[in-house]
């Protein structure tokens, strides 16, 4: 497989989130996030870690492009970490913060490395969480425009490639469902009020991109999972409503204007619907430019009369990265097919897929085979999508390097660089860089 094999102005990507690398967590005037004080809190995390020094990224981000320039890749996403622009989520203005986004900007332009920028990627100002409960909060829809169209101001006249947010679902039902992550949450009626307003948040800022960056694209990216059934049992329905609940919730609101009809039954049945005024669906389906797609594997559904709606995620059957995870290929191919007919057909941008492993630094070494074999049958997944007609536009490895994996601290590594967090941040690249690397180079 060769990488003529895609459309030519195709992005070969890494990808990456400010608080899982960036480190210098309260220095040059940054704001704790909800994320500092979450993983401060005993229990919460892994090992009792936290993204306080990170990859420490914002202290080496020149060094980290160079490594991106050696890799060959033509893209990186990256996401704006709220409370290092704005440490109070609103107001005040931190200087430092801005300089820091244009020297990273400016060192990747230099570099012939466009820039794909996510503005939330989960670390919300904890002082938003203090004074108004965060998302919580219908009030958090314009503090977020407000900082979009900041953002926008100060680096859309070089970056051209926007994500509003990063996967609601888990901002959401990850957070406030299922108390995972930050603020901790098992409180399901607040969660699909706080998905709607983050579905809100995302509409409004792309009503202020529209005024501020008039040549560029802004999409959304989105948790997105194969769902099929683990066995005959098992009613195309429940597979249905499955789907509905993790993939459409996010997909179908900003792509038709309207939640989808069985679960939002549902929901509504148990009380748990959220609150949607006069206006909203129209402020969230404001068209978009294209589709952030993070695949990982696939969800097969199987009856668990204990659980929420009778159904629950089977135990895998296939063979699983180091996050539980099936490893799935044809998935990606099925899901962005699906995923094109049914929402729009707008471009689609895989902005995340890698897979975590037990790597072992042996003699200055990482042989990551598992890994490589994971990103070939990916990458060949997503051109078989495209050879399908589906209009697929960029493929962003998940991760860079290894990197703070929030709730399960620094033990999962994704990153085609191993990160020798104890040796001063040494950044080893792994055979999964130098597979990548090649595969960017070759020609014939
Ligand atoms: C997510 C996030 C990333 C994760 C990655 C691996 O999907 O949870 O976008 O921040 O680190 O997906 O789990």
């Amino acid at each position: 497989m060769l990488k003529n094999d895609f459309p030519k102005n195709f992005f070969w990507g890494t990808a990456t989130a400010s608080y899982q690398i960036e480190g210098a967590d309260l220095e040059d005037g940054k704001g704790p996030s909800i994320w500092t004080e979450f993983t401060h809190k005993p229990g919460n995390i892994n090992n009792g870690e936290n993204g306080d020094v990170a990859c420490d990224h914002y202290h080496r981000f020149e060094d980290d492009i160079e490594m991106m320039k050696e890799l060959g890749v033509n893209a990186y996403r990256f996401s704006l970490s709220w409370p290092r622009i704005f440490p109070e989520g609103r107001g005040k203005v931190n200087q430092k913060g801005v300089d820091f986004y244009n020297k990273l900007i400016d060192e990747l332009l230099a570099k012939n490395i466009t820039p794909f920028i996510t503005l939330y990627h989960w670390d919300l100002p904890l002082k938003l969480q203090e004074d108004i409960n965060g998302w919580e909060s219908r009030d958090i829809v314009n503090y977020f425009a407000d900082y979009a169209a900041f953002a926008f101001e100060k680096f859309g006249d070089r970056v051209k490639y926007w994500i509003t947010l990063n996967e609601p679902f888990c901002a959401s039902h990850t957070s406030y469902f299922f108390g995972e992550h930050a603020p901790g949450l098992k409180d399901p009626k607040k969660s699909f009020q706080v998905a709607h307003h983050l579905l809100l948040a995302h509409g409004e800022s792309v009503s202020c991109f529209r005024k501020i960056v008039k040549d560029g694209k802004v999409g959304l990216t989105n948790v997105s999972t194969w769902v099929e059934k683990a066995d005959d049992s098992v009613t195309d329905e429940a597979v249905a409503l499955a789907n509905q609940f993790t993939n459409d919730w996010f997909y179908l609101p900003p792509a038709k204007g309207k939640y989808p009809d069985e679960f939002w039954k549902l929901i509504e049945s148990l009380n748990l619907a959220p609150n949607v005024k006069p206006g909203d669906m129209e402020i969230i389906s404001n068209p978009i430019d294209f589709w952030g797609v993070n695949y990982y594997t696939r969800q097969r559904i199987a009856k668990k009369p204990d659980s929420f709606f009778g159904y629950d995620v089977a135990d895998p059957v296939l063979e699983t990265t180091e996050m539980g995870w099936e490893i799935y290929p044809e998935g990606l191919t099925k899901f962005l097919k699906m995923a094109y007919q049914r929402y729009n057909q707008k471009p689609l941008y895989i902005t995340e897929n890698g897979m975590a492993d037990a790597d072992k630094l042996i003699e200055g070494k990482i042989h990551d085979n598992r890994r490589i074999d994971y990103i070939e049958k990916h990458i060949k997944a997503t051109r078989d999508a495209i050879n399908k007609g589906i209009d697929v536009r960029g493929y962003f490895l998940w991760s860079f390097m290894d990197n703070f994996e929030w709730a399960k601290g620094y033990s999962k590594r994704f990153g085609l660089i191993y990160v020798d967090y104890e040796n001063d941040q040494r950044r080893i690249p792994k055979d999964s860089f130098f597979y990548f690397r090649d595969f960017l180079r070759r020609k014939v």
